[in-house]
């Protein structure tokens, strides 16, 4: 598996991932991944986007998008692993690749937004160091029009860097 920025020649592989995952997994995206822009709609837009890859087929997405305004310092994490391929390293991958393209940007601060009962994705993101800042009640709607607890991890890339490197990014970023 590699994992590298989106780049143009990704499209036909891209749009295959795209089909592949469960329409109640795109809203994670948060953006329109309906089309076939997508690619270049992506790689004009602001932020860093980043693929994993095996053989020409894509695993997993990540974006690290910056906030508005005020809160530009502050970096979103989007993160969707292909379903065949879940719990084999790779939304873990991604979201390491995530952190050191947050501290090359300057970013001060990661954040990502986790349903509740996603207990998997938050012990992933709570291993590699963030921390549950805020839980937001009854705040999504799940495709059955069930509202559902959102909760808000962090991450202070600047301040913890110790905490990366236990984290593995060292490694990471030698692979840079
Ligand atoms: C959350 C998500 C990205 C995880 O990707 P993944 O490739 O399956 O995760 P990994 O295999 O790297 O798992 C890393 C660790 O996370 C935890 N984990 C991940 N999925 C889990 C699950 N379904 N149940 C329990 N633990 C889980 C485990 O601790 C795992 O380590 P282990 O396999 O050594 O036990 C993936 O399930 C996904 O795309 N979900 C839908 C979108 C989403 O929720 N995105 C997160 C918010 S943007």
């Amino acid at each position: 598996m590699e994992i590298g920025p989106l780049a143009p020649h990704n499209g036909d592989a891209l749009l295959r991932f795209l089909a592949a995952v469960p329409a109640s997994d795109r809203t994670f995206f948060k953006e329109d991944v309906a089309d076939s822009d997508a690619v270049e709609r992506w790689a004009a837009g602001p932020g860093r986007r980043g693929l994993a890859c095996d053989a020409g087929e894509v695993l997993g997405f990540v974006a690290v998008v910056p906030l508005p305004g005020w809160s530009d310092h502050v970096g979103e994490i989007r993160l969707v692993v292909h379903p065949d391929h879940r719990r084999a390293g790779v939304g873990r991958a991604l979201a390491r690749w995530a952190l050191v393209q947050a501290l090359d940007a300057g970013l001060q601060k990661l954040v990502v937004e986790v349903v509740a009962e996603q207990e998997g994705a938050v012990a992933m993101f709570t291993a590699l160091g963030f921390d549950a800042e805020g839980l937001l009640r009854d705040h999504v709607r799940d495709r059955d029009g069930e509202l559902r607890d959102l909760i808000l991890l962090a991450h202070p890339v600047a301040d913890q860097w110790s905490t990366m490197a236990t984290a593995g990014l060292d490694e990471a970023l030698q692979q840079e």
